[in-house]
């Protein structure tokens, strides 16, 4: 790994953990290459990036779930820079509702951004870091790729099979010691993901305690570029909840239902049924943090929400 500025290719790059990962790349002087669907949004990062110290930036749009768009954000990122050192897959998308409510064009669309889009980018940045033998290509993944949590079947799958690819792509590469393949596994995030997603349930999506910033799971998934070993899940509680769902099924399967409810859903708040931006870029609402009120204070309205329901 070069110790000069480094060329970090992200995907995802124009809100959240994302838009994160790229400014802390451009604060210490790398190269980035924004991509992601939304090209102002990718622009307003790219001048941000500019700001904060960036070697260079080149907005690439792609959608992820379309390979010839992500082979062309490649080949443009080579074209201009010449190599890729790191590569961070941070592009995702949401969807509420059980498989039944759900159409099924944004079922398929959610594991088509989230895994198909993950196996896309490895397809096109696998040879360039093979013939390097070196680099580092990290995934972010998602606790609910351990866990299954209600209504939200699509994007548990994705983040299964991205978990893994993950595993997959370690596996199939060993031949090539200086290529690294690394995996974050973040809890609750404050970004825009959980009221962009795609609603067709009861109630809206918001990020369950205890919320991190986007930049925590951004400084991590720039150490697990070098250190892969120091991957896997941001924060303990995520270890809490797998033990939980893995040593206790019965109770965890009981339990997830009604918790879920109080700590990952807004009760109180309008619901808005629709494909959100799974189906295309909503990148007006693209930024790097959600504005997601306090966690304690949301749960505590949820609880009193319950109660209200079950009187009748
Ligand atoms: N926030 C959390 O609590 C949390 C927790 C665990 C894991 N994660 C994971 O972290 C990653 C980032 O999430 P986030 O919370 O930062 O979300 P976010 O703020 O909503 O950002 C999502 C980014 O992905 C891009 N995107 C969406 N669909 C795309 C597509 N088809 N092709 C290319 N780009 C696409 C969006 O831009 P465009 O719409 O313009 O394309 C945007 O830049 C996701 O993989 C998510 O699953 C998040």
């Amino acid at each position: 790994m070069s110790a000069g500025p480094r060329v970090v290719l992200v995907t995802g790059a124009s809100s959240g953990i994302g838009e994160a990962v790229a400014l802390q790349a451009a604060a210490r002087g790398d190269h980035v290459v924004l991509v992601a669907r939304g090209r102002e949004a990718l622009e307003r990062v790219a001048a941000d990036c500019e700001r904060a110290g960036a070697g260079s930036t080149l907005v690439a749009p792609a959608d992820m779930s379309d390979d010839d768009q992500v082979a062309a954000a490649v080949a443009a990122a080579l074209a201009a820079l010449g190599r890729l050192d790191v590569v961070v897959g941070s592009a995702g998308v949401v969807a509420y509702g059980r498989i039944d409510e759900v159409p099924v064009d944004v079922f398929d669309q959610v594991v088509a951004t989230n895994l198909l889009g993950s196996v896309n980018l490895a397809r096109h940045v696998l040879p360039v870091l093979r013939d390097q033998d070196d680099g580092a290509l990290v995934l972010v993944g998602s606790l609910i790729g351990h866990i299954s949590v209600p209504d939200m079947a699509a994007y548990v799958l994705s983040k299964w099979g991205v978990r893994a690819l993950v595993r997959q792509l370690r596996v199939d590469n060993r031949d090539r010691p200086g290529v690294r393949f690394g995996y974050v596994a973040p809890g609750g995030v404050d970004t825009p993901i959980y009221r962009q997603a795609a609603t067709y349930g009861d109630s809206v999506g918001m990020p369950p305690i205890p919320v991190d910033g986007p930049e925590r799971v951004a400084r991590r998934v720039l150490t697990v570029a070098d250190r892969p070993w120091r991957g896997g899940q941001v924060g303990l509680s995520n270890d809490v909840i797998r033990f939980g769902f893995t040593a206790l099924p019965w109770v965890y399967d009981r339990l997830v239902g009604p918790l879920f409810q109080v700590v990952a859903q807004d009760l109180v708040a309008p619901v808005v049924r629709g494909p959100g931006n799974v189906l295309a870029s909503r990148q007006e609402h693209n930024r790097l943090r959600g504005g997601h009120r306090n966690p304690v204070g949301a749960m505590r309205a949820n609880v009193a929400e319950v109660l209200r329901r079950r009187r009748g």
